[in-house]
């Protein structure tokens, strides 16, 4: 699908819908007010006809508009009074693409108002909603798939419009490209596949690193290793860095991801039913990909580091058992009480490494990590948990500002107690009283005492159904937006 940006004098043709807005009390915004006149009042009617009112998200279709050449005229509701926020227009170009996609036009055309900026997250707007993992449907008959082939965005300035819209699209870009990496079904996206993904991104000027398993024993890495002793995957430790700060030797900042390819659970394997949703364990690990993809795409000025910890944890005649004790690179032991706690062991490594190697200014770390975030917060919020207060509310600003959402959880240290072991440094489960805290009390055992901040993003990684039109159906992204606005906020210059 390709997105264009045209002059606000634009006609919608024969082939084309047309998108305008209505506010609150579906008052007609000054593009919607031009169709009502050139429909001789047609759109009024259609309003006063039934029960739209103008809030969020709510559509109108108006049919073969007599008076107007475009075969159809959707009015969207954003509510307010016509001052219209970016990322108002952002969701309402959302809704606009979700209501036509498949309704036979082939061109939409979107009169939103606004300026270039506004113009340029309508097409931001546009671009996340159009997504589509659809490589493996080879018999999809062609009235089931989108027949909107091209989207022009109305705009006072289309060149400018075009220049707002260069910052924005390589995130749209990256957000993509971590979508893809979750949907992956595990036969295909294995961690060797995995890296060799992210080495294509060289292409952006990031400097990829893949480590085996030879090297990460090398390094004492009996942790992470432990967790892909049973797949015949061989797992990997890839390092992205992004130099771009007119200092490449300014501390950087640090991004780590659990990638568990495909979570079986190992010996202390998972039931049947819904195990197949354990191919998007490697969440985190995308969202560290898309967000160095973020930085390198839109030539951000901040040295920054990425790190996955990419594994497969299967059961095997070679797989760890529970109560086998690991030696992790930090030279704590652990005792591995339950093998389906796999991403707390890899993590425990990747994050040592990073502090160990790169001396970062904070590092964060994403991970689908536990079912009990979403017991705990629903599918609405991602968990925080955090050493640090400073950064914990950089994040969660940044998270409102992009509807990536998180909520921060606390860490009593008493709770510590629950993963003492009787015969190593700790093991790897705290039972089942606050499950999401205690593995991230385990993880700060390995940060060394550096700005750390966990996001569990087990409950947000996945969304079906999704209730944002950016949004569809499926793997999220999650991640992405939120730190590449931690990053523009506060980190770059
Ligand atoms: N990958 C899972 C967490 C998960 C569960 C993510 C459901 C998304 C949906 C993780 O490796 C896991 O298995 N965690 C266990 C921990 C337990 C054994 C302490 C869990 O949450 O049940
Ligand atoms: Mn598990
Ligand atoms: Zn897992």
């Amino acid at each position: 699908m390709r997105i264009e940006f045209v002059p606000a004098d634009a006609q919608a043709g024969a082939n084309a819908a047309l998108a305008v807005l209505a506010y609150e009390a579906a008052a007609l915004s000054p593009e919607a007010k031009a169709v009502n006149e050139a429909t001789g009042g047609a759109l009024a009617r259609a309003v006063a006809g039934g029960r739209f009112t103008g809030a969020k998200g709510q559509t109108l279709d108006l049919i073969a508009p007599a008076g107007l050449e475009a075969a159809r005229v959707l009015l969207v509701g954003v509510d307010g009074q016509g001052a219209v926020e970016p990322e108002t227009i952002e969701i309402a170009a959302g809704h606009a693409f979700q209501a036509l996609k498949a309704s036979g036009v082939t061109e939409l055309v979107l009169k939103l108002g606004g300026d270039a900026e506004t113009a340029a997250r309508a097409a931001f707007g546009v671009k996340l909603a159009a997504y589509r993992f659809d490589k493996y449907r080879t018999t999809e008959k062609a009235e089931k798939k989108p027949s909107v082939g091209v989207v022009k965005i109305a705009a006072a300035d289309p060149a400018k419009a075009q220049k707002a819209f260069a910052g924005l699209e390589a995130v749209a870009d990256a957000v993509l490209f971590s979508r893809d990496l979750v949907s992956e079904p595990a036969n295909v996206l294995y961690p060797e596949e995995f890296a060799t993904r992210v080495k294509g991104l060289e292409k952006l000027g990031l400097e990829v690193e893949v480590l085996g398993e030879a090297e990460m024993a090398k390094l004492g890495m009996g942790s992470l290793l432990g967790v892909g002793q049973g797949s015949r995957r061989e797992s990997q430790l890839v390092v992205i860095k992004w130099l771009g700060a007119a200092d490449k030797s300014a501390q950087p900042v640090a991004f780590v991801g659990k990638g568990v390819t495909f979570d079986t659970g190992g010996i202390s394997i998972k039931p049947a039913d819904g195990m197949e949703d354990m191919k998007w364990d490697m969440g985190g690990a995308a969202a560290v990909a898309g967000v160095m993809h973020a930085l390198a795409g839109r030539k951000a000025k901040v040295n920054a580091i990425g790190i996955l910890g990419l594994v497969e944890n299967m059961p095997d005649g070679n797989a760890q058992r529970p109560g086998d004790v690991v030696t992790s690179m930090s030279g704590q032991t652990i005792e591995v009480i339950n093998t389906d706690a796999e991403g707390r062991l890899v993590l425990a490594d990747a994050l040592w490494y990073c502090q160990d190697r790169f001396k970062p200014k904070f590092m964060i770390d994403l991970a689908t990590l536990t079912g009990a975030i979403i017991i705990s917060l629903g599918h609405d919020l991602g968990g925080l948990f955090s050493n640090n207060d400073g950064l914990s509310e950089k994040l969660l600003a940044a998270g409102k500002a992009e509807r990536e959402p998180l909520w921060r959880m606390p860490m009593p240290a008493a709770y510590e107690k629950q993963i003492e072991s009787p015969i190593a440094d700790m093991k790897n489960i705290g039972g089942r009283p606050a499950g999401s805290i205690t593995a991230a009390l385990f993880l700060q055992k390995f940060v060394n005492g550096l700005p750390w901040a966990h996001l569990d993003i087990a409950s947000v990684a996945w969304k079906k159904p999704s209730t944002d039109p950016t949004v569809p159906d499926g793997a999220v992204g999650f991640g992405v937006r939120l730190l590449n606005r931690l990053v523009a906020d506060a980190y770059e210059g």
